[in-house]
C-alpha cells in the first residue's frame, strides 16, 4: 500500500475529499464505498464545502456494513448515520445510496442482494475504510476469509466495547452485523484506509506490514493493487 502521513484528520479529510471530487468530475456516476464510525467524518466534512460546483445527483454509494437487529430508524443504525452524515449534508440522491439490509426479515437474501446491487452499479470506484482496534475492516472480524462476500457476522467484544460510545451502554450495542466481505472490499478499484490516533497504531502496522493473516483482516489490503493508507503520526507510530 501507499502510505500517506498527514498532520491531522482534517488534512486527511481534505486529501481524500479532493480525490473523490476528481473522480466525480471525471465520472458523474462514480460509485463510492462509504464507511461509518468516527474515522471517515473528516472526509465527509471536507467534501461539503468543496461540492459547490459539482453535480452529485448521479453519484452512487454503498455502505460497508450495518448492524443486524436494530430498528432502521434508530439514530445509530448505519442507515440513519449515512443519511445524517453523508446523504443529507452532501445532497446525494438517497435512492442511489444503499446500506446493507440488517432487518431480520429477508436477512438470508440480504448479502446476495447487496452483492448483486454492487455488480449492477458497475463495482465500487473508491472504497473508504476505517480499521477496528482488533484489525477489522468493514465488520470483517478476525477469522474472516479473504474471499468472503457480504454476509452476517458476529461482532467481537472488543468492537462492541469500542462502539459502546454511540449507544447508551455496551449491552445496547448489537451483537451481529451484515458486512461487505473482504472479497467484496478487494474488488473495489481503489481502497483508501484512514486511521487516526495511537489506538489504531497496532492495527495499522499489522494491516500494512504484518503477515497476511485472517487474524488481522486489514492485512487483506496488501492483496490490492491500489490501496492508499492515510494516517496521522500517532496511527503511523508503529510502522517500521
Ligand atoms: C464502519 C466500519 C468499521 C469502522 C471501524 C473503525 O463502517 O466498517 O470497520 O471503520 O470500526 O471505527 P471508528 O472509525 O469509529 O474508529
Amino acid at each position: 500500500a501507499e502510505i500517506v502521513i498527514v498532520p491531522d484528520a482534517a488534512a486527511a479529510g481534505a486529501l481524500v475529499a479532493d480525490e473523490i471530487l476528481r473522480l466525480v468530475a471525471a465520472n458523474p456516476e462514480t460509485v463510492l464505498g462509504l464507511a461509518t464510525g468516527s474515522t471517515p467524518l473528516p472526509v465527509y466534512e471536507a467534501l461539503r464545502p468543496r461540492l459547490a460546483d459539482t453535480d452529485v445527483s448521479l453519484v452512487q454509494g454503498f455502505a460497508l456494513d450495518e448492524y443486524v437487529g436494530i430498528d432502521p430508524s434508530h439514530p445509530e443504525s448505519y442507515r440513519s448515520v449515512i443519511a445524517r452524515e453523508v446523504v443529507e449534508p452532501l445532497g446525494l440522491d438517497p435512492r442511489r445510496i444503499r446500506v446493507p439490509d440488517g432487518s431480520l426479515e429477508g436477512i438470508e437474501h440480504a448479502g446476495d442482494d447487496y452483492e448483486r446491487a454492487i455488480l449492477e452499479a458497475g463495482g465500487i470506484d473508491l472504497q473508504l475504510l476505517g480499521i477496528g482496534t482488533d484489525g477489522h475492516i468493514g465488520f470483517n472480524e478476525p477469522g474472516s476469509s479473504f474471499a468472503s462476500l457480504t454476509r452476517v457476522k458476529t461482532l467481537t467484544e472488543q468492537t462492541r466495547d469500542d462502539n459502546a460510545r454511540f449507544f447508551d451502554s455496551v449491552e445496547a450495542v448489537p451483537r451481529h452485523c451484515i458486512t461487505q466481505g473482504l472479497g467484496t472490499i478487494l474488488r473495489a478499484r481503489h481502497l483508501v484506509l484512514l486511521a487516526f490516533g495511537e489506538g489504531k497504531a497496532q492495527a495499522v502496522a499489522g494491516a500494512v506490514e504484518g503477515p497476511l493473516t485472517a487474524s488481522l483482516p486489514g492485512s487483506a489490503i496488501q492483496l490490492h493493487p491500489h490501496a492508499t493508507v492515510v494516517v496521522d503520526e500517532a496511527a503511523a507510530s508503529r510502522l517500521a
